[in-house]
């Protein structure tokens, strides 16, 4: 029944209304981590159609450029890049700061997100699979929010779309490391910004806006 009521709220009745102003409402520039394909590509031409300008983090150079001038002449937004491998871990988020330094950062996409090669028991991963899955799918995720919820703090306003996945939801077998980085992202992020976002912004920053979910 909730999930009923859910599907009418988040798919049907926004086709009704006017879609809401992203600019006014979160800011200028959106950042999307594993921008470049699948679901994180979506997610920068949806946004950037809604007037946003679109920040693109992943790994290869190449792929970034090419989408992010597709993105910039298609929808007529401004676009930049930054070149990040999040499995190195710690090591790349110096360079990822200064890039968004002074950035008025509304939305941040945390889309990033590797799983094994085939379904596998978490004995048999490799240790290097095990430290990926970590730094990427998890790391990632709470680094990014760390660099851009200050100023969203500071402006009041802000949006953070965590993207997890069904796994997230029930044990899966032999998909023990990344159900459980992505029940992190479906969990355990959104409640704490729940509080903290709360106590803070005075309701500015809502838990809707930093759910999984885009609205
Ligand atoms: N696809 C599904 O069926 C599905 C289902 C549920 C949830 N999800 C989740 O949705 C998200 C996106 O999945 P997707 O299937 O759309 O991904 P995808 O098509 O494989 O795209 C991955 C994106 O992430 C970048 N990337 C990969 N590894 C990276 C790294 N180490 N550092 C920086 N960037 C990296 C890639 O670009 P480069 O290669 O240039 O780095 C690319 O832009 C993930 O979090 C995934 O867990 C996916």
């Amino acid at each position: 029944m909730f999930g009923l009521i859910s599907l009418i709220r988040l798919h049907f009745i926004p086709k009704l209304v006017s879609r809401a102003d992203l600019v006014k409402q979160y800011g200028r520039w959106a950042v999307v981590t594993g921008g470049t394909a699948g679901i994180g590509k979506a997610y920068a031409e949806e946004l950037a159609s809604r007037g946003i300008n679109i920040i693109l983090i992943s790994r290869s150079k190449e792929k970034l450029e090419a989408v992010a001038k597709d993105i910039a002449e298609t929808y007529k937004v401004e676009t930049a890049v930054i070149v990040a491998d999040f499995s190195k871990g710690r090591e790349v988020y110096s360079s990822i700061k200064e890039a968004l330094r002074d950035q008025d950062i509304g939305i941040l996409v945390n889309n990033v997100g590797v799983f094994y090669s085939y379904p596998e028991y978490f004995t048999r991963l490799s240790e290097d699979k095990v430290w990926e899955i970590v730094n990427v799918n998890i790391a990632a995720a709470n680094m990014m929010v760390h660099i851009v919820l200050p100023g969203m703090v500071q402006r009041k306003r802000g949006a953070i779309v965590n993207v997890s996945s069904g796994s997230c939801c029930k044990p899966t077998p032999q998909m023990a490391a990344y159900s459980a980085s992505k029940f992190l992202l479906a969990q355990y992020i959104p409640e704490w910004f729940w509080v903290w976002g709360m106590q803070i912004l005075n309701s500015a920053l809502r838990r809707d806006a930093v759910s999984h979910r885009i609205y």
